[in-house]
């Protein structure tokens, strides 16, 4: 009889808690993080170039906060790294360059993301779109580090259409490891090959945020593949070509042009999900945070004629073309809204800024290299974050930190001998760009959207003019500048004074002691590094052994042991084990 007695108060006990749960969540805000793929400063219009429209992302931004110094990581899995971790990607061993299809390398176990800290928090988690912290074995993907669903690709890109990605083979040079990369869970989705990627991640966001339980907090990550070059590292796709070239026959370079339209498509994409949180009534309790995860890649590999224009520098390097990335986040729930951000804000302040708004106690977040930057954002306070380590690439030989409140800049060795750090991509202030078409903003779904909430200001034409003025950079660079400035005797840039890093101060006698501040920084934090784990590509992931398809070959057991997942390599294997029983 005790027994029974026990069990309704353990049955009892657990409704109460399931109650307090769902009154606290009922206020927690969603959270949707779009994300873009190297895509520059300069190919947003609301910095000015009247180039590329996006109406819906500069709508975004207007109605909400610009982040004017916002720095990123230099590309893709050390963004991702930082974005989910809340640490610097120098201390999970992810610092180097980005993890290879078939390379055996993922985001430590033993950290937390964010998904995984939001869960505990009541949230329903998703990821639509690019993983790209590792799929060697099903233990290092989404649904498996704490998103309850996962329709994407793990790998660095796709082809547009195709969800193929090649690699090439660690044993012959000529050969290539090709194989098709759209999961949902660990389904390959072949029947949607031929899909347009923009939209169809687009489709899939709309789908989850259609059939979401709205008396549960959301966070929805849509991370997309464009403006990623795709499919053999080249593709620029759109879905009509003929279509792209009359639209942007204003843009001289084919490729160009479809960039232009790539990102224009994606745009769309923005005002696809805040209208359909707005008709789910989701969009009053909602931050919806966009930016792009490094620089533009104008030139070189995965060249996809991006521009960071004025900047100095693409994605690889930790000059401002790299590093400085575009945020626009808007929230209703924001007390200080319509206004540009200046404070010093990182990738990793993301994970405890949102914690924090959604009730969380940012002291649980242990180990952690972002701050909470709620206040900052949300009220325009001052910041408490005083430098940035912009990266220690112990795998290429090149750091950086930023510090006296983003002033000044000391790097340390370059990217690949200065490959990447001159200045590159179009200024789109020429006369034949079409001039700025402030109607296409207000008339942007994501305008509509946000103007029909209650208490909300109405944005208007001037305003508009108002802050996209405050927000852009003039050209800051002499068109003569041709320095690589390799900095392997250190370089010291004043970005206050000198956005485009024309001038090396690093001689100056007047700046010694801010050079030996940062120095000392930068030494303290190399005790910190976790070595960069860059490995080759492993023969076994080759996607010919699992109907051309990239699949995790290996099994993380409960110890996480890796033991190999294809047939020829379990029978070994198995060999292995019964010899080691009989000896
Ligand atoms: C995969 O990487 C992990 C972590 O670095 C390592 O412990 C393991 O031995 C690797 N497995 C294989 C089969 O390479
Ligand atoms: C392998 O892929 C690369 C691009 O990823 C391509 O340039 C090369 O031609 C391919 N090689 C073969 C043999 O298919
Ligand atoms: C990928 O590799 C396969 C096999 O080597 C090759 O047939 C195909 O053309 C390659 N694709 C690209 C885009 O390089
Ligand atoms: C592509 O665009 C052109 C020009 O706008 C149009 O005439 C054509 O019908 C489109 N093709 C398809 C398949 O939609
Ligand atoms: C500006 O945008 C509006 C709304 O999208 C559109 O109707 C109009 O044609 C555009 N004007 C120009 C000059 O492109
Ligand atoms: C570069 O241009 C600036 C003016 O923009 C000028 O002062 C300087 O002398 C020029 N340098 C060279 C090397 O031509
Ligand atoms: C600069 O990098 C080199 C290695 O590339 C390192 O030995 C040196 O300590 C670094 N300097 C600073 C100030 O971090
Ligand atoms: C194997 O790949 C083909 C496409 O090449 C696809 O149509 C088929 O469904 C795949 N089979 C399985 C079991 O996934």
């Amino acid at each position: 009889m005790w027994l029974s007695t026990s069990a309704v108060f353990v049955l009892f006990s657990q409704i109460s808690v399931a109650i307090t749960e769902n009154t606290k969540s009922e206020k927690k805000p969603h959270i949707i993080i779009i994300l873009a793929d190297d895509v520059g400063w300069n190919d947003f219009s609301l910095h000015g170039s009247n180039q590329i429209p996006t109406p819906n992302i500069d709508a975004l931004g207007f109605n909400g906060v610009i982040l004017d110094k916002f720095y990123t990581q230099q590309t893709c899995t050390p963004s991702r790294a930082a974005l989910l971790t809340g640490k610097y990607p120098m201390r999970l061993g992810l610092q180097g360059t980005p993890i290879d299809a078939g390379e055996n390398r993922s985001l430590p176990f033993n950290t937390p993301t964010m998904a995984e800290h939001l869960k505990k928090l009541g949230y329903s988690t998703h990821l639509v779109g690019k993983w790209h912290l590792g799929a060697a074995c099903k233990k290092h993907t989404p649904t498996k580090r704490g998103f309850d669903t996962h329709f994407g690709y793990w790998e660095g890109y796709v082809g547009y259409f195709s969800y193929e990605i090649n690699v090439t083979s660690p044993i012959d040079a000529k050969k290539n490891f090709s194989g098709f990369d759209l999961h949902d869970g660990f389904q390959p989705q072949w029947q949607l090959q031929g899909q347009y990627a923009t939209e169809l991640f687009a489709k899939k966001s709309l789908d989850i945020i259609e059939k979401h339980d709205t008396s549960k907090p959301l966070f929805l990550m849509l991370s997309h593949l464009a403006g990623h070059t795709g499919h053999d590292g080249t593709e620029l796709g759109v879905p009509n070509k003929t279509r792209t070239d009359e639209v942007y026959s204003y843009i001289k370079g084919s490729e160009r042009r479809s960039y232009a339209d790539l990102i224009n498509i994606m745009d769309q994409s923005v005002g696809e999900v805040v209208q359909k949180l707005s008709v789910r009534g989701m969009l009053e309790n909602s931050i919806i945070l966009f930016f792009s995860d490094n620089g533009a890649q104008t030139e070189g590999m995965f060249q996809n004629f991006g521009s960071s224009w004025p900047f100095r520098g693409l994605k690889f390097t930790l000059f401002e073309g790299g590093v400085r990335g575009t945020a626009a986040i808007y929230s209703p729930l924001f007390e200080k809204k319509n206004y540009i951000n200046r404070e010093l804000i990182h990738i990793t302040d993301f994970l405890p800024t949102f914690y924090r708004a959604a009730g969380g106690n940012v002291k649980d977040l242990e180990n952690i290299d972002g701050i909470d930057q709620w206040n900052v954002i949300s009220k325009n306070e001052n910041t408490a974050r005083s430098h940035i380590l912009l990266n220690i690439d112990d795998f290429s030989g090149y750091s950086g930190i930023l510090g006296f409140e983003g002033r000044y800049k000391l790097l340390n060795g370059s990217f690949k001998d200065g490959l990447y750090n001159k200045y590159y991509g179009e200024s789109g202030r020429n006369s034949e760009n079409p001039t700025y078409n402030i109607s296409s903003i207000l008339t942007s779904p994501t305008n509509i959207a946000i103007q029909k909430l209650k208490g909300m200001k109405q944005l208007d034409s001037q305003k508009i003019l108002q802050l996209r003025k405050e927000v852009t950079l003039d050209s800051c660079r002499s068109a003569n500048n041709t320095d690589i400035f390799l900095c392997n005797d250190l370089c010291l840039f004043d970005i206050y004074s000198d956005p485009c890093e024309t001038t090396n101060l690093i001689k100056d006698a007047d700046k010694q002691k801010i050079v030996n501040n940062l120095k000392e920084k930068l030494d303290n934090y190399l005790t910190k590094i976790v070595p960069a784990a860059n490995k080759l590509v492993d023969v076994r992931s080759d996607p010919n052994k699992f109907n051309n398809t990239w699949t995790p070959w290996l099994i993380c057991n409960k110890n996480n042991v890796y033991i190999s997942n294809n047939y020829i390599d379990k029978i070994i294997n198995f060999y292995i084990k019964c010899l080691s029983l009989i000896l």
